[in-house]
């Protein structure tokens, strides 16, 4: 498709929104304290509610809330067990928020510590600075008192070496598989791919807000690849006078346009979370114009998706792609929703 039909395309697409978002727009929430995560973050959003209902900080309410998935071993996106880089080694991401005090902090490409939003937590209280990197980060983290651990699973390892073996049938490696008669392991190539991550955002009582993200980013990136995790107004924007946005999904397209941020721009402006998050989606489509990342119809192949609450509680998960859910509790119930999204799945 050359870059005329996809413009034509996209104007098509933003007619299709305000359809969309109509459709799904029962504003959601509006009586704070409220938790909001990605779908892996339904045990985040529990404990975040239960630590705000007992006057906790949002962002310490937040930050324990995602601590639970880093250290899941069975969330291969975030944290022990996350999948590696290309070398077989886990590098996290991962950064903060904190609406009443306007404070900021992240860590990148942090390797052998469980759990990267408390070290980017610590930046952003114990450091002037808002972003460490690689090995500083870690001196930083040792120095403030975590313990290094490996943090590849057999698991992950297993897909790892999956992966290895299939990248190309010119090297040496071999599938063990292959060896098996008939052939089954092989047919069976099961390697799970992911931009996979955890977003929370919580706005309590008072209307204060505070926001985490945090991730193992691509599977077997490029070593020293940073998503859109830790880099503020990209993974994660929070303004205490307006809301939260944070995202997980293709952090490359979402560092293009920094989307939290023009997400918590537009709910500035008078937008809905749901209509905030779909236009910042929009600008992802309208700036996505690599061959490679467009499918026939010349949209997005990819999906980012945002995870919006406005300091009114009103809150939304949005998506690209149709068929994604979030995580939210809304003070009565603790549950998976629909997000919203742009584009229909065929
Ligand atoms: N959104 C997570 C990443 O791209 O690393």
């Amino acid at each position: 498709m050359d870059r005329r039909t996809f413009l034509k395309s996209a104007t098509v697409s933003a007619a299709t929104i305000s359809a969309t978002s109509q459709a799904l727009a029962a504003v959601e929430g509006g009586q704070p304290p409220i938790a909001i995560s990605s779908a892996n973050g339904l045990r985040a959003t529990d404990k975040a509610m239960t630590l705000l209902r007992d006057g906790a900080d949002t962002l310490d309410a937040v930050v324990a809330g995602v601590n639970i998935v880093e250290e899941d071993p069975d969330d291969m996106s975030v944290g022990y067990g996350g999948l590696p880089n290309e070398d077989g080694i886990v590098q996290l991401d991962s950064s903060v928020m904190h609406g009443p005090t306007r404070g900021a902090g992240s860590v990148a490409a942090l390797e052998q510590i469980v759990n990267p939003s408390k070290v980017a937590k610590l930046v952003m209280e114990r450091t002037d600075h808002v972003l460490l990197v690689g090995e500083g980060a870690l001196r930083f983290a040792v120095a403030m008192g975590f313990e290094k651990q490996d943090l590849l699973t057999d698991r992950a390892r297993e897909v790892w070496m999956r992966w290895k073996r299939n990248l190309s049938e010119r090297d040496d490696w071999i599938d063990p598989s292959d060896r098996l008669p008939g052939g089954e392991e092989s047919a069976a190539l099961d390697i799970p791919f992911t931009y996979g991550t955890i977003n929370c955002n919580a706005v309590d009582a008072n209307g204060d807000i505070s926001g985490v993200t945090t991730t193992s980013g691509l599977s077997f990136k490029i070593p020293g690849r940073v998503g859109d995790s830790p880099i503020i107004g990209a993974g994660l924007y929070v303004d205490n006078n307006v809301g939260a946005c944070g995202s997980t999904g293709r952090g490359e397209a979402n560092l293009k346009t920094c989307a939290s941020f023009l997400a918590v721009e537009f709910m500035r402006d008078g937008a809905s979370p749901e209509e905030a998050g779909l236009k910042a989606l929009k600008r992802i489509a309208e700036n996505t114009t690599e061959p490679y990342l467009l499918d026939d119809d010349g949209r997005p192949n990819f999906d980012v998706k945002f995870y919006a609450v406005n300091k009114k509680g009103q809150f939304a998960g949005v998506a690209m792609w149709s068929g994604a859910q979030y995580a939210a509790h809304d003070g009565k119930e603790n549950r998976l929703r629909d997000c919203a999204y742009l584009y229909k799945r065929a």
